[in-house]
């Protein structure tokens, strides 16, 4: 990574907080594959964040060594790509701490997930979820991150990492590179299949969404039990065929086709078999996904070993940054 300075730095992080989705592959982690050949990217497992909400301890454990092997196994190279735990670099928190003394609570109070999971949790509105973000910048700004791939959920998020970045550079010329957002150009929003206008979201209940680890029968039942609607037109329209247009826009993102044109081939059958080719298409793109990720759950120790010597190496790069912000806000150098 080191050797190759004229590449830009892309980094993004993945909470280790559950099933990782169909949701997540699609609008996630099939375009960092494609963006791994032309950046020299950093894939972070973000434990810390994940305690913003309670987790249980073993859940959390085997959360994280799971998500790291599904990172490898949807293809992302381990030599080639930074794939390490959050909290294995201890600059992560370090930094948050400067970047918290350099971000407005007004600011913090703005974002809407702020204000979405403080009202889902109100018995544990805690201090780490309001300063969130700030952890989240200090992901970003560690690396000099050029681009930062983020689903419409985290644009808020970014945008506040750039107006930190900005308002620091402004007072320390020179400290951060200001990351630019990457929103795939398909950037297809994968809905819940119980509840088609919401996202589909690893918290909500099993059946409203696939799991990328999902066995081929569960991913047939769960498209089964799809809510679409009463008419029978196979049609692409968000607004008033929520269900429908979702299959549909599932079926497109891994055709690699527009959900229009998704219709127009399934013109005249009827939902049944709608959702049959969504399952088919699902299990066929995940299946060998699932595959390597068996292989390497059976070895533990391999999986452990790049933890350990990327963590080692992101540790270099983030020391890197976290020296130039001390040195530059004055704090006394030895
Ligand atoms: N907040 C992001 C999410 O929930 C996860 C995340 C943490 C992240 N740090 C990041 C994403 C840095 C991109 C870059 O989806």
């Amino acid at each position: 990574m080191e050797a190759s300075e004229a590449r830009k730095t892309l980094f993004s992080g993945i909470q280790p907080s559950g099933s990782i989705t169909l949701g997540n592959y699609i609008g996630a982690l099939r375009n960092f594959v494609l963006l791994s050949e032309q950046y020299d990217c950093l894939f972070c497992v973000v434990d810390l964040h994940a305690l913003t909400v309670r987790q249980d301890p073993a859940a959390l454990r085997r959360n994280t060594l799971s998500l790291a092997a599904l990172y490898i196994a949807a293809g992302l190279d381990p030599e080639k790509n930074l794939i390490y735990c959050q909290s294995h670099v201890p600059e992560h928190a370090e930094l948050a701490w400067i970047l918290n003394c350099f971000t407005y609570m007004g600011e913090l109070s703005r974002m809407t997930q702020f204000k979405d999971k403080s009202a889902r949790h109100q018995d544990n509105i805690n201090a780490g979820l309001f300063t969130y973000p700030s952890l989240m910048a200090a992901d970003i700004l560690l690396y000099q991150t050029h681009l930062v791939p983020v689903g419409a959920d985290q644009k808020q998020h970014l945008e506040l990492t750039r107006d930190i970045a900005t308002r620091m550079n402004g007072l320390y010329p020179g400290l951060f590179v200001v990351p630019e957002p990457y929103i795939p150009k398909t950037s297809a929003r994968i809905m819940s299949l119980s509840e088609p206008t919401r996202k589909m979201s690893k918290s909500d209940a099993e059946d409203s969404y696939i799991a990328v680890l999902d066995p081929p029968d569960v991913i047939r039942r769960k498209f089964r039990r799809a809510v679409t609607d009463s008419e029978t037109e196979i049609r692409f329209d968000p607004e008033n065929k929520p269900g429908v247009s979702n299959l549909l826009s599932i079926l497109a993102a891994l055709d690699a086709i527009t959900p229009e044109e998704e219709a127009a081939k399934l013109q005249g059958l009827q939902y049944g078999a709608l959702k049959e080719a969504a399952s088919e298409a699902v299990i066929a793109a995940l299946s060998p996904i699932q595959e390597r990720y068996q292989a390497l759950m059976g070895d533990k120790q391999y999986i452990q070993d790049i933890l350990k010597a990327n963590a080692e190496r992101a540790h270099y790069l983030a020391q890197k940054t976290l020296r130039k912000v001390y040195k530059k806000l004055g704090l006394y150098q030895l």
